[in-house]
């Protein structure tokens, strides 16, 4: 028997052969009313204000793109390259093709046999925010904008400053002045500018549209919004790839703005309007925390209007956007594919962190909690049935938000026995002593 090795994907990538011709084929467009515009750094619709979206020549690709193409390319997002609105950036991270995990153990817990999760946990800055801003980072280097920026509400502060980096550029990151200060941590340690603003993550968001429009940097989620959400796509696109080029039944997934929720379905559409997926109904399910629900409050009392939440107060602090951009989109999606939108308690996120970790082994940050919690009450709504193959989105690493799994739990120390999980006491470093502590749980 032969063993294969897999050849590690490399710590930086250079720019990928060119095989498409060129990107002609792809340009922007309103979502609302369909306006084609040329690809810049523009995100509203000069004729009616609406978002703007990369939109692809797919007809055309049908032709050209083919499995085994992708798959022989080495690992990572750029290997979708006729699915992506820009060309690698002369150099970047290795971003994507993470595992999807058999979650077994987990999915017995939560009554769904057919679990599945996608590990995204351990992209470079440890969360999928590395995909959107990989496309940001190239777009800002075609576009000569010089700067990356963002406004953030935790992992995109360390996936813009990690890819800022790589590509030798400045990176400003703007934050809520009480994020949690591993993230900030994290986005220093890259060697980022961060600016804390003493307020709401909305608050952020709207002082960077002003700083946008007068420095002219590439804002990855405002200027360069419309690259930035294809990133999240690739989300879709190695689903399907690890699937063996299907689709499962149900899509797990956090909801913040609603961008990568939007998108996931976006990215199923072209695989199936290109022809490596065959056309098949997917359910889409959103988590929010309850503490900051706009969107799941819109999709249970039936409304398409998302009402803005103004003061969020959640432990779930990367999902806590009170006036999501995409909000509306993700009720639609969730409503017209028979999906729901489930908000959770911090409590049930907490509780669900840990159950993740100690049944599966993948410590997730508070975002994956929202989403196994949400699994779980679409299945006992009956969104989910007992039958479906269902494929849960861990996206952020829990080592960003390490207090978050004790939320609610008795802070008293309590020291653990022989055989007990939890923290042991002290002991003295003389084996007779260690094996006497041990023996006393037999
Ligand atoms: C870990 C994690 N998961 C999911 C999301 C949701 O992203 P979106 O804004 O695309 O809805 C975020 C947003 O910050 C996040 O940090
Ligand atoms: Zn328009």
């Amino acid at each position: 028997m032969t063993t294969q090795i897999e050849t590690p994907p490399p710590r930086s990538v250079g720019p990928a052969p060119r095989e498409a011709p060129g990107e002609a084929r792809v340009r922007l467009a309103c979502r609302r009313c369909g306006l084609p515009v040329a690809l810049g750094p523009v995100y509203v619709c000069a004729a009616c204000f609406g978002p703007l979206e990369v939109a692809y020549d797919l007809d055309s690709l049908r032709e050209s793109i083919h499995a085994d193409t992708i798959e022989a390319r080495p690992p990572g997002v750029w290997r979708y390259r006729e699915l992506l609105p820009v060309d690698p950036p002369s150099r970047g991270l290795a971003v994507g093709s993470t595992p999807l995990v058999n979650g077994t153990r987990l999915g017995a817990a939560i009554g769904i046999d057919r679990l599945w999760l996608k590990d995204d946990t351990r992209n470079p800055s440890l969360s999928f925010k590395d995909r959107p801003v990989a496309m940001a980072a190239a777009a800002v280097e075609r576009f000569g904008m010089g700067t990356l920026a963002c406004a953030s509400t935790g992992n995109l502060a360390g996936a813009t400053a990690a890819a800022a980096a790589a590509l030798g550029i400045p990176a400003y990151v703007f934050i809520p002045a009480d994020l949690e200060p591993a993230k900030i941590d994290h986005a220093l340690a890259y060697g980022a500018t961060v600016v804390p603003i003493e307020g709401t993550y909305d608050d952020v968001n709207r002082i960077c549209l002003e700083v946008a429009d007068e420095t002219g940097w590439g804002f990855v989620n405002i200027n360069l919004r419309p690259f930035y959400a294809e990133g999240s796509k690739t989300l879709a696109f190695e689903i399907a790839e690890s699937l063996g080029w299907r689709t499962p039944d149900v899509i797990v997934a956090p909801i913040a703005s609603g961008a990568m929720f939007t998108k996931l379905a976006k990215g199923f559409d072209e695989l199936a309007a290109v022809g490596l997926i065959e056309r098949r109904p997917i359910r889409l399910v959103g988590g929010q925390a309850a503490g900051c629900a706009p969107v799941a409050t819109a999709w249970e009392s039936g409304s398409d209007i998302v009402e803005p939440v103004r003061f969020p107060d959640t432990i779930v602090r990367s999902l806590a956007i009170g006036n999501p951009a995409d909000g509306g989109y993700a009720v639609e999606l969730a409503r017209g594919s028979g999906g729901s939108i489930e908000a959770i308690p911090d409590e049930v996120t907490a509780a669900t962190i840990r159950d993740v970790a100690r049944l599966e082994g993948i410590f997730t940050e508070t975002a994956g909690g929202v989403t196994v919690a949400a699994a779980a009450a679409a299945r006992r709504r009956g969104v989910i049935g007992p039958d479906d193959e269902v494929v849960a989105l861990l996206t952020g690493n829990g080592l960003k938000t390490p207090d978050a799994r004790q939320f609610g739990v008795d802070p008293r120390p309590h020291r653990a026995g022989p055989g007990e999980p939890g923290l042991a006491p002290a002991l003295p470093p003389r084996f007779g002593e260690v094996l006497a502590w041990l023996e006393q749980g037999s």
